[in-house]
């Protein structure tokens, strides 16, 4: 395969996943202990893409102190910054005098599995100016609906659709192959997205754009809920506990796997722990208390027999001692739970 760049579409605000993203841009969340986008960074560069392109916008400091030049995963990465949000299209219409030929886009909020050879194989087949890869789903209320004919044509795009009866149930999986031509028509500096502008577009203007159908797990992480089940879909595939350096666990804590410690942990007597678990660098969860189905990030106190089910909680929050979080409670960087109602409820601040 003649080596493609792949533009990996990582400006945008992540308004969804607030209030985490108010300390962390989206990519920058850890799944797993590690960024999003570094996991999506690695499963491309398994599928050979060695030339990377970030396009960002929100926050984009932190992601460049911590890729560098790309070389410690084996790529070559550079760095585009909108000054404002171009959206998905426009960001990469900016980039277009830099490719030559067909070029790779992903979103970079998804972890998926596909097989980048034989997709740009399928483009070219088919002679296509763009095409995307499409996955099936149960409910596509959610997603943007794509529809294709007998020989994988796209005839029709719906964004996501209210009810049934549906006229497909196959969405955009958020990876694209292309050709300048899908975008060189486009405006310069101007709002576009892929989905509802340039999609539709070119089946107006009549152009090619194919599909190629993708099977194997599929997980965005737009939301709170999508982040934690990205979580725990990664841990699902370990077993036990793994334990960063100086991390310490007192004998006499129960920990089910699987759990993920970072560095300098601690664990402290008959605390519980029951997997999936993430825990980021510096966690403390002290005596008596349980977190269960859960990720902290780094510097999280779990106070004294206080119980933490089904959250996440980012940098630096604190759980009072005896609070039983609600499950499903998210809480941004420094935010802290206090036992302070008498009816056991917590509350933030
Ligand atoms: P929400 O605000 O919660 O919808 O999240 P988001 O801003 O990430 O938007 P969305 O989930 O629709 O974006 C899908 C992907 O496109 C993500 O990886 C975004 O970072 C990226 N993206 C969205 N808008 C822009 C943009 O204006 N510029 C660039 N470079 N990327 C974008």
């Amino acid at each position: 395969m003649k080596t493609l760049k792949a533009v990996i579409l990582v400006g945008g605000e992540g308004t969804r996943l607030r209030p985490l993203t108010y300390s962390r841009p989206k990519p920058m969340v850890p799944v797993a202990g590690r960024p999003l986008l570094e996991h999506v960074i690695e499963r491309l560069a398994r599928y050979g893409v060695r030339e990377v392109v970030l396009a960002l916008g929100y926050l984009p400091d932190a992601i460049r102190a911590y890729f560098g030049d790309g070389s410690s995963l084996g790529i070559a990465l550079s760095y585009e910054v909108e000054e404002k949000p171009l959206g998905t299209a426009g960001a990469v219409r900016r980039l277009l005098p830099s490719f030559d030929g067909s070029f790779l886009v992903l979103n970079g909020d998804i972890l998926m599995e596909v097989d980048i050879a034989a997709l740009v194989r399928r483009h070219h087949e088919k002679g296509a100016v763009a095409t995307l890869t499409i996955h099936e789903v149960e409910d596509p209320r959610p997603f943007g609906l794509v529809e294709v004919d007998e020989e994988g044509r796209v005839v029709r795009f719906l964004e996501k659709p209210k009810q049934p009866p549906f006229p497909c149930r196959t969405v955009n999986s958020g990876l694209y192959v292309l050709e300048p031509e899908a975008l060189s028509w486009v405006e310069e500096d101007v709002h576009r997205m892929f989905e509802t502008d340039v999609f539709p577009s070119l089946l107006a203007r009549r152009e090619k754009v194919c599909s190629y159908l993708r099977s194997g797990p599929w997980r965005d992480i737009g939301t709170p809920s999508s982040y934690l089940a990205m979580n725990m879909e990664a841990l699902g595939q370990e077993q036990g506990l793994r334990s960063g350096e100086g991390s310490r666990i007192h004998s006499s804590a129960e920990v089910k796997g699987p759990v993920l410690l970072g560095r300098g942990c601690r664990i402290e007597k008959d605390a519980t722990l029951r997997g999936p678990v993430v825990l980021g660098d510096g966690c403390i969860v002290e005596e008596g208390a349980r977190v269960e189905r859960s990720v902290l990030w780094e510097r999280v106190r779990v106070g004294r027999k206080a119980h933490v089910v089904d959250a996440v909680l980012a940098d630096g929050v604190v759980i009072e001692p005896g609070v039983a979080l609600p499950p499903g409670t998210v809480l941004g960087s420094g935010e802290s739970a206090l036992a302070a109602t008498k009816s056991g409820q917590a509350s933030s601040r």
